[in-house]
């Protein structure tokens, strides 16, 4: 099916890579001419495992195009997804008015029959507001059906997470609109549900709002482990055993971050408001969040003692593994915190250095996690990358002046730590 992506963020680029790929016919536009001319030669502008190749043997095959103008889109798809970004205000709520731009120009380019699908995360009742914006710009009796097609997709496991989703969740309120999305996901052989759009931007928003929830208890059990001389990990793997917790998202550390999670916990909170209930349990969710990070600086200062002066390797920037963003990063909060209080930071991320230092600039960073601790007073684990795991813990311990380890994600087995000498703390463990 012709399908038209405007947005090549993560999650437009993704979804239109992943259509192409099921055998759909995609475009996809962007306002931004230059990463539309990368895109073209087959290079994405974001960091994705698999997403390379799976842009370059899409666009090579003639399956996946892109252009620059949206109203290229609506001439090419006979379903159009919005995937914009929608910012969080200052307020916590989202900003939409790239939705509502986007509404507009697909209004005034409409020609025949087409299904405007948001797929961008948004509070509940902007699927009516597109449908009205549409109304108001389009030529009189345009024929249009708008659809709400959350998505779930993880960084840095976007494509799998598109290619094999645990479901599909998309609100359409007619017939056709509803045919049409089930022909488009009918390649995915995944489970679909099929709502009204107002159920459909809610699924959204709790989901995410449910995993933080998630996240914020482990924090919270973490912080009366660390008093009780308990062991977070093993609290958390009992309370998983059971089939109605489920062991995921149960993992204690610094705290979530990340483009979605602050942003639409903010932002379900502040709908919820506007719409008349108080979601207070969403408040403390974000409370418990920043607390973590708080108790994790506590944590270096009570070993460190004075922290100005003080050497300090941070291994990890970016939010989560596998992944070179540091939108919202808690790693990223953490060094900005401890240079603010004056410590020497250096810093290594096998992937998100560059886009740090876009954050601060002048950011030391090293060429290895070993680089970085070379001299150190004192290492901090921030991101659980893979290759910190695998570190040679006698030749970090080499590097270092004093070896004193404080891991925000609780990466490293006590055990071994304190066998290779080190001095070890971590998050809820004794
Ligand atoms: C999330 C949702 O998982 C995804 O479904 C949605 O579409 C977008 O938001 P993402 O932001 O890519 O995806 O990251 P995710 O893997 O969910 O992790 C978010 C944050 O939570 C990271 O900072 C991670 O380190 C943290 N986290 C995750 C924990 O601290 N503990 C956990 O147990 C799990």
């Amino acid at each position: 099916m012709k399908t038209s992506v405007i947005g090549t963020g993560h999650v437009g680029l993704v979804t239109g890579a992943c259509f192409a790929e099921r055998g759909h016919r995609v475009l996809c536009v962007d306002v931004d001419r230059a990463k539309i001319a990368k895109l073209r030669r087959g290079q994405p502008t974001i960091y994705e495992p698999g997403l390379e190749d799976l842009v370059r043997r899409n666009v090579k095959s003639g399956r996946l195009t892109f252009g620059t103008s949206n109203a290229e889109a609506v001439a090419f798809g006979r379903v159009v997804f919005i995937c914009v970004p929608t910012p969080p205000r200052p307020d916590g709520t989202a900003d939409l008015s790239f939705m509502e731009a986007v509404s507009r120009d697909i209004a005034k380019s409409l020609k025949e029959y087409r299904l405007v699908v948001d797929k961008s995360t948004v509070p509940v009742h902007t699927g009516e507001r597109v449908r009205q914006v549409i109304t108001k710009y389009a030529p009189r009796g345009a024929d249009f059906d708008v659809a709400s097609n959350p998505e779930f997709l993880r960084e840095g496991a976007a494509v799998q997470d598109t290619l094999h989703p645990d479901r599909i969740v998309f609100g359409a309120e007619s017939r056709r609109a509803e045919m049409i999305l089930r022909e488009l996901y009918e390649p995915f052989k995944a489970p679909i549900l099929c709502t009204d759009i107002k159920s459909a931007e809610l699924i959204k928003h709790a989901s995410n709002s449910f995993l933080a929830l998630k996240i914020s208890f482990a924090n919270a059990l973490a912080a009366l482990c660390d008093l009780a001389g308990a062991d977070v990990q093993m609290v958390t793997r009992g309370m998983g055993m059971d089939k109605r917790i489920g062991p995921a998202f149960l993992h204690a550390g610094i705290g979530y971050g990340g483009s979605c999670f602050p942003k639409d916990v903010a932002a379900f909170e502040a709908i919820s408001r506007e719409l008349g209930y108080e979601f207070r349990l969403l408040r403390e969710v974000q409370r418990i969040n920043e607390e973590a990070r708080d108790l994790f600086l506590k944590k270096v200062e009570r070993e460190l003692w004075i922290v100005k002066g003080k050497k300090i390797a941070a291994f990890g920037l970016s939010f989560k593994p596998d992944t070179d963003d540091v939108r919202e990063s808690v790693a990223l909060k953490v060094v900005k915190a401890l240079l603010e209080r004056g410590a020497e930071v250096r810093a290594y991320d096998p992937q998100g250095m560059e886009r740090a230092k876009e954050e601060i600039p002048g950011l030391r960073t090293a060429r290895s996690p070993y680089e970085a601790a070379r001299g150190a007073d004192c290492a901090l684990l921030l991101t659980e990358w893979k290759e910190f795991r695998d570190l040679d813990l006698a030749k970090l311990k080499k590097a270092m002046a004093h070896p004193t380890v404080i891991d925000g994600r609780d990466l490293f087995d006590p055990e071994k730590m304190k066998e290779a000498g080190f001095v070890y703390r971590s998050v809820g463990r004794p």
